[in-house]
């Protein structure tokens, strides 16, 4: 079976991170989300990916290569970012006519049983069948209303939250069906969610298929740094720790450390923390709950609480982050300084002062 992985785009509230990565090779654990995606493919029997990429796309080719995990992976490159539809239409000559496909957003991590799910559009005769699953806020998300026999009668992407017609949400998962090319208008952007699903809705060919466990789309700090954290619990119940790293302080599993990571001592790193390659971590620091980036440089005694921290970011001593903040790629931040509440610092900005409300700094 084949699979198509949208991996384009970046993440609009995760961009201070992708200047140096597309946000599909973003860490989960210390392994790219796209590395799990495809990974759990092969593990469900496709045999071939079919990479849908723009930005960054070199990035992807290197890191991914032709093949990975006995699955065999195909570039489609975009000109210009044609949507969550048109690349689909576009990669039509490589998925072929024969039998229906699994689709999905790059940037999801979840537990499917794909092959439950092909089955179960095959039975109905779909064109297309979208996991779905229940959240508590659908209004970030496609929203959908099933009838008795769940197939979807209404489908609304990013509803205001008073017209979500349910909590059901799309997962960013199908199976699609060949006659699906049919409805992507060639050679232009298109919309999956917005121009394709409310039709076959209309024509009662879009079905809904329930999925339970975790789901997550990490397009969101908070949402990044629990994608984390699932991944940490899975791989990390022990510390790891890789080669070359120098560690004299604690470490409170689940936590991953990269190759040559260096901690200074009496700091405490953990729990649900993930440090990306060539971090170097003073002495007195104190880590939890966070992203480190490979290459960022973290002073003495500083603290870091549900934050993200960009690659070969350089923060100074008694340094405080927290509140779910991000700190861009190659940031300067001084010494003493706190940030706090959803503060995101773009790349390369040098910071002085601390910054104590939420908001983006440019
Ligand atoms: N190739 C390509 N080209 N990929 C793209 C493009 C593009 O122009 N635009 C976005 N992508 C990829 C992104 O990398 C991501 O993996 C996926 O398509 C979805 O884009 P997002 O920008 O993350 O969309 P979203 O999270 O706001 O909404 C989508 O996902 C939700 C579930 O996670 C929609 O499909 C919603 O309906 C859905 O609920
Ligand atoms: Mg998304």
């Amino acid at each position: 079976m084949k699979a198509i992985i949208l991996a384009g785009g970046f993440g609009t509230r995760l961009r201070p991170l992708s200047c140096t990565r597309p946000k599909l090779l973003f860490p989960l654990a210390n392994q790219p989300i796209l590395d799990w995606t495809v990974k759990a493919l092969a593990e469900n029997g496709v045999d071939t990916v079919v990479l849908a990429v723009n930005y960054m796309a070199e990035a992807i080719v290197r890191h991914m290569g032709a093949s990975k995990y006995g699955v065999s992976i195909i570039y489609s490159r975009e000109e210009r970012p044609l949507g969550t539809g048109g690349p689909i239409k576009r990669a039509e000559h490589i998925l072929g006519r024969d039998e229906p496909f699994l689709a999905m957003n790059g940037d999801v991590v979840c537990e499917v049983d794909y092959r439950r799910m092909v089955e179960y559009h095959t039975d109905r005769e779909a064109v297309a069948t979208v996991a779905l699953v229940e959240v508590e806020r659908p209004e970030r998300f496609g929203v959908a209303q099933l009838d008795e026999e769940d197939r979807i009668i209404r489908f609304v992407e990013k509803p205001k939250p008073e017209a979500a017609p349910s909590r059901l949400v799309n997962a960013g998962i199908y199976t699609l069906s060949p006659e699906i090319f049919d409805y992507i208008p060639p050679g232009r952007p298109v919309s999956i969610e917005r121009e394709v699903f409310p039709r076959l809705a209309e024509r009662g060919l879009l079905y809904g298929y329930k999925i339970s466990g975790p789901w997550i789309d990490i397009g969101v700090p908070e949402d990044y740094l629990k994608a984390n954290a699932i991944m940490l619990d899975k791989v990390a119940k022990e510390p790891v720790i890789g080669e070359a790293s120098e560690v004299e302080a604690e470490v409170v599993a689940p936590t991953v450390l990269g190759a040559a990571v260096k901690v200074g001592r009496d700091s405490v790193v953990g729990p649900y923390v993930s440090v990306g390659d060539g971090v170097v971590i003073g002495r007195g620091c104190r880590i939890e709950n966070s992203v480190i980036f490979p290459g960022a440089f973290i002073g003495d005694f500083t603290s870091i609480r549900n934050a993200i921290v960009g690659e070969n970011a350089v923060l100074g001593r008694w340094v405080k982050v927290e509140g779910t903040s991000i700190i861009g790629d190659y940031v300067n931040v001084s010494d003493n300084v706190t940030i706090t509440s959803g503060v995101s610092i773009c790349p390369s900005k040098s910071v002085s002062e601390s910054i104590l409300k939420p908001g983006r700094v440019l």
